[in-house]
């Protein structure tokens, strides 16, 4: 709420409106892949995704995407964030960063906005920095600001050339760059802003005379200095946040370093417990409420959360799901888009797909999967056994080895398993199928047809063999 006030102060402040453009359209050699590389992903999400919900964070007019390799891919990935505030620029060919801006002209030549551009593979800038860049740049009065920043290794960046007084001079590109000025530490980001019409009117500018034969971005600003207009350059103190992944070395490396800033705010501000932090695999997005204790191998997908204290063992893996307080998850399970109500307990090697859903202090033991069904409050199912479709009371049991025969070869039938019911170990339950309140099935049972309450049944297939206790209104009628 308090970044969306700042947000709007901003554009009063400015009077123009903010339009940001995000340069995805190359495919990156270097990754060795058939993939774009802003389709390869860090943290679960594609990089283009990391850099999409930065930009929306800025509340932007309009977020245009300039996208070439794999279009329909990064477009539904891209859409999948942003919904409707996406607009998609293809550039058919990758004739440089400058032809790919240019080809958003007809867009953004007349808008008078601050024009803000991205690359879709610099997932770890922070909005904040952005923020102050483009407040900088509105206050400045400069036609074009350059985020930069200075590194030990600038090998392979453009570099920011200075003149005599210290003001902006021109970016050369490394391969471009002479002796002398590989020398320089200063790096261009790749991020600027840009005030739109001066921007298309100097890209028309640009000519493809360099060492690529490439339309260079990076020419616009000499060019606008040369019109005698000011540019600003923003150098920023945290190169880490600038980085872009060109090899799947360096998507390692991001993916790390997002998981360690995750892991490590889990553990100061939510009070979790990491027994191996380096061996924590949790997505930014999960909650972990405080007291849980987190085991080593641990992976946390998606929009999981888990309450208060809960503890994961070893080499569970939990995505998308809801996991409620005082929930122990032992070794090895899988569990995804399922709920977990509190003080329930899960595994080991178990497997909950599908919305699964235990109601509370219900228990789940080693090797039984669960489909689409639920567990009421208070039930079990401890060994080897398979619930599909199934719909399970309170108080139950369910005995080692049971299956409900949940398809037919064509469709899903369901099972209704009531209340009080104590289901014999290897119990076959062929759906559909309803075992009534407070009903025994005897070991081995095949269960073909419906079981009245309070009734024990056995055999192949099952008949009633008596009644357990007659109820107090069966009596009277
Ligand atoms: C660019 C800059 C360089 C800067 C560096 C920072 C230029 C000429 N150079 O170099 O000064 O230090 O970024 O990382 O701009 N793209 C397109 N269409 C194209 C070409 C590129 O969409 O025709 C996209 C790429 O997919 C990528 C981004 O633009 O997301 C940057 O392109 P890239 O080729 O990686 O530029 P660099 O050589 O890294
Ligand atoms: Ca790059």
């Amino acid at each position: 709420m308090i970044m969306e006030k700042t947000q709007f102060l901003h554009s009063r402040q400015t009077d123009q409106p903010l339009d940001i453009l995000i340069l995805a359209a190359g495919l990156g050699t270097r990754m060795k892949s058939a993939r774009a590389k802003v389709l390869h992903k860090i943290g679960g999400q594609p990089l283009i995704t990391h850099v999409g919900r930065t930009a929306r964070s800025l509340s932007p007019r309009k977020i245009y995407v300039i996208v070439g390799h794999q279009a329909a891919e990064v477009e539904s990935a891209v859409t999948e964030e942003l919904g409707g505030l996406a607009e998609f620029v293809i550039q058919a060919q990758q004739r440089g960063t400058g032809d790919a801006v240019r080809s958003a002209r007809r867009y953004l030549e007349n808008s008078d906005s601050i024009v803000v551009v991205l690359s879709g593979d610099v997932p770890l800038l922070k909005a904040e920095t952005l923020r102050s860049f483009i407040d900088e740049h509105a206050q400045s009065g400069a036609a074009c600001s350059i985020l930069s920043v200075r590194l030990e290794n600038p090998a392979g960046y453009g570099r920011v050339v200075r003149d005599g007084n210290d003001q902006f001079a021109r970016i050369v590109e490394h391969k471009d760059a002479s002796e002398g000025e590989r020398q320089i530490k200063e790096i261009n980001s790749g991020i600027y802003c840009f005030t739109s019409n001066k921007l298309f009117a100097a890209l028309a500018r640009v000519k493809p005379a360099n060492e690529q034969g490439e339309y260079y971005l990076t020419d616009v600003p000499e060019i606008l200095l040369a019109d005698g207009e000011k540019i600003n350059v923003y150098l920023h103190h945290d190169p880490r946040e600038v980085y872009g992944v060109n090899t799947r070395a360096e998507l390692a490396e991001f993916e790390n370093l997002l998981r360690r800033n995750t892991v490590r705010k889990l553990m100061i501000d939510s009070g979790v417990t990491f027994i191996d932090p380096s061996h924590a695999y949790i997505s930014a997005e999960a909650e972990i409420g405080r007291d849980c204790v987190i085991y080593p191998d641990v992976s946390i997908e998606g929009r999981t959360s888990v309450g208060e204290s809960c503890e994961i063992r070893s080499g569970t893996r939990i995505s998308n799901s809801t996991i409620g307080d005082n929930v122990t998850v032992k070794d090895h399970c899988v569990i995804v888009d399922s709920t977990i109500e509190s003080n329930c307990s899960v595994g080991p090697f178990a497997h909950l797909r599908m919305n699964a859903r235990m109601a509370e202090k219900s228990v789940v033991g080693n090797f039984v999967e669960m489909k689409k069904s639920r567990l009421g409050r208070g039930s079990k199912s401890m060994h080897l056994t398979y619930l599909g479709d199934a719909t399970i009371g309170e108080r139950t049991n369910i005995g080692a080895g049971t299956i409900t025969c949940n398809y037919d070869g064509k469709n899903k039938h369901e099972t209704i398993i009531e209340d009080d019911v104590k289901i014999g170990s290897d119990t076959m339950l062929v759906a559909p199928v309803r075992i009534g309140k407070g009903s025994v099935t005897a070991a081995g049972s095949v269960v073909t047809e419906d079981v009245p309450p309070d009734s024990l049944v056995a055999g192949v297939p099952a008949v009633v063999k008596k009644r357990l206790f007659e109820r107090n209104d069966e009596k009277k009628g």
